[in-house]
């Protein structure tokens, strides 16, 4: 018989440097262990043609407007999504750093209106959480140094920070947030409790578009 059970769209959202990577990679491991149909994917997905663009312009090699590299992030997310929609709906549980949230809040930062930003990212596929990693800043430019990326600068990073929290608020119905300063064991532990409650919970609902 065929199962039409779906799997789960899981997002990582933060600042750079909060820890997005290692609590991803952990969490996928750990489905993997357990046998859940998973994989982990990551925007902006720098190989693509649109997303070598996004490669030069983070690393300083190619200027290109606000606006212009906005929509490019948003493209980006376009070019994946049929692919991500047939994982989901095979069952397979998508995990996946940074998201649209990420393209409003950092070209929000920068001074782009927050409603022009978000209309290109309207009717992508709408994820049934996002576990935000909340760190300061300031706490976290002198925990490890940022790197030497375009936005990986104090300034934008707070505004950033601030703009993720108005997120968090709105979006409580499905966003959680989490110390990104507790033990790396500790937020692993607190994300996989919830992961385990959510893939029964979602595997009979319909996916939703971003509105
Ligand atoms: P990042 O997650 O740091 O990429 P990697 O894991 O490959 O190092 O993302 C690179 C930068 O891109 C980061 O500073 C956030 C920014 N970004 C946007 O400005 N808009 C977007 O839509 C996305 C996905 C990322
Ligand atoms: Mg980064």
């Amino acid at each position: 018989m065929e199962s039409n059970k779906r799997g789960a769209f899981i997002v990582f959202e933060g600042c750079d440097r909060v820890g997005k990577s290692t609590q991803s990679n952990k969490l996928f491991k750990l489905l993997k262990d357990k046998d859940v149909a998973v994989k982990h994917i990551n925007f902006p997905d720098r190989s693509t043609i649109i997303g070598d663009l996004i490669n030069r312009f983070l690393k300083n090699t190619q200027d290109l407007s606000n606006e212009v590299i906005h929509l490019l992030f948003s493209a980006n997310r376009w070019e994946r999504v049929n692919s991500i929609q047939e994982d989901l709906l095979a069952g397979t549980t998508v995990i996946c750093d940074r998201y649209a949230y990420s393209g409003v809040v950092y070209s929000v930062a920068k001074g782009l209106d927050m409603d022009w930003c978000w209309a290109p990212d309207r009717g992508l596929l709408k994820p049934d959480a996002v576990f935000y990693l909340k760190a300061n800043p300031d706490q976290l430019a002198s925990r490890c140094n940022f790197g030497t990326e375009r936005y990986e600068k104090l300034e934008l990073q707070r505004k950033v920070s601030e703009l993720f929290d108005d997120f968090n608020e709105r979006e409580s119905s499905y966003w959680h947030q989490f110390d990104a300063f507790e033990t790396e064991q500790e937020l692993h532990s607190q994300i996989s409790t919830i992961v385990e409650k959510l893939l029964p919970q979602v595997a009979d609902k319909p996916l939703e578009k971003l509105t």
